[in-house]
């Protein structure tokens, strides 16, 4: 049966890949956030995952308004990087570990999960980057299960049900017939919003205690509503959902081996966390 060994969180601003393009990792607007990483680098090279699951919101480069699954599972051999207008320089295609996308495509249906599973899927900033900062040289030591959540258009789905959908994908992939090790991802956050009268919104004492939840009270998030959540955090903030799916993956009690909250990145309060579980 395979093994969960751990989970990894990290904000995901299309701006880290042009600091990466252009080597700014040390100037000093850039230092704080990119220093987060090392630790976690340290902590996944004893870790050794032989697979990732990255729980991520597609903005608009494979799914485009007209057509949003609330909840979809990539299930290809292979997922490409493309250019989404932000100028940044692509990185290279991730394999796709096809046995575990069939495996948790069929228990999630089994489950009374209406997903889409995509056979074909491009991967935006949300996906790329945060593997570009895990590691740096772009040469991907693990085979990756795309899981994109709408947190872009509304009706979003609600984190009561994100945190089913993790509790899911866990069990999944403990009852996966394999010896590999397998690390969960959740992309986006913390608090930012990009446009209309709120732009520029950011909270901070909303974020920390959203970042202490996921180490101690890991449901906390569900007992607000979706819309409260988005007031707290805002419309792009609400990417924290992708986190909450993966920390619900990540099934019960979890150790800190690293947080960093920085503000800002961009228009984002950026936060980085990796959490193991405490056996
Ligand atoms: C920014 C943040 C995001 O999450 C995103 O997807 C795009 C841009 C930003 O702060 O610039
Ligand atoms: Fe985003």
């Amino acid at each position: 049966m395979a093994n969960i060994i751990g989970s990894i969180y990290t904000s995901h601003v299309p701006a880290i890949g042009g600091a990466i393009a252009k080597g700014l990792q040390a100037a000093p607007y850039w230092k704080p956030f990119f220093d987060a990483f090392p630790p976690v680098r340290n902590w996944l090279a004893d870790a050794r995952p032989d697979v990732a699951v990255i729980v991520y919101n597609d903005h608009g480069l494979n799914f485009f308004l007209d057509k949003m699954p609330t909840f979809a599972v990539g299930a290809a051999p292979e997922y490409r990087n493309a250019d989404e207008g932000w100028g940044i320089p692509q990185v290279a295609p991730f394999k796709g570990d096809e046995d575990l996308s069939w495996h948790l495509v069929e228990s999630l249906v089994a489950a009374e999960f209406d997903i889409v599973t995509c056979q074909e899927m491009s991967v935006d900033h949300a996906f790329s980057l945060p593997m570009a900062l895990l590691w740096p040289d772009q040469r991907w030591p693990v085979r990756v299960v795309p899981v994109c959540i709408n947190t872009v258009l509304f009706p979003l789905p609600s984190a009561t049900r994100c945190w089913k959908l993790g509790q899911a994908i866990g069990q999944a992939v403990r009852n996966w017939d394999s010896d590999d090790r397998v690390v969960v991802m959740g992309t986006g956050g913390l608090s930012h919003q990009l446009e209309g009268q709120r732009a520029g919104h950011i909270n901070q004492p909303y974020d920390l205690r959203f970042l202490d939840s996921l180490r101690d009270d890991p449901s906390w998030v569900t007992r607000q509503s979706i819309n409260d959540i988005v007031k707290e955090v805002g419309t792009q903030g609400i990417e924290l959902l992708n986190w909450l799916v993966a920390r619900a993956a990540m099934a019960g009690a979890a150790k800190e081996v690293h947080r960093t909250y920085h503000i800002p990145i961009s228009n984002t309060a950026a936060a980085v966390l990796a959490l193991e579980p405490l056996h």
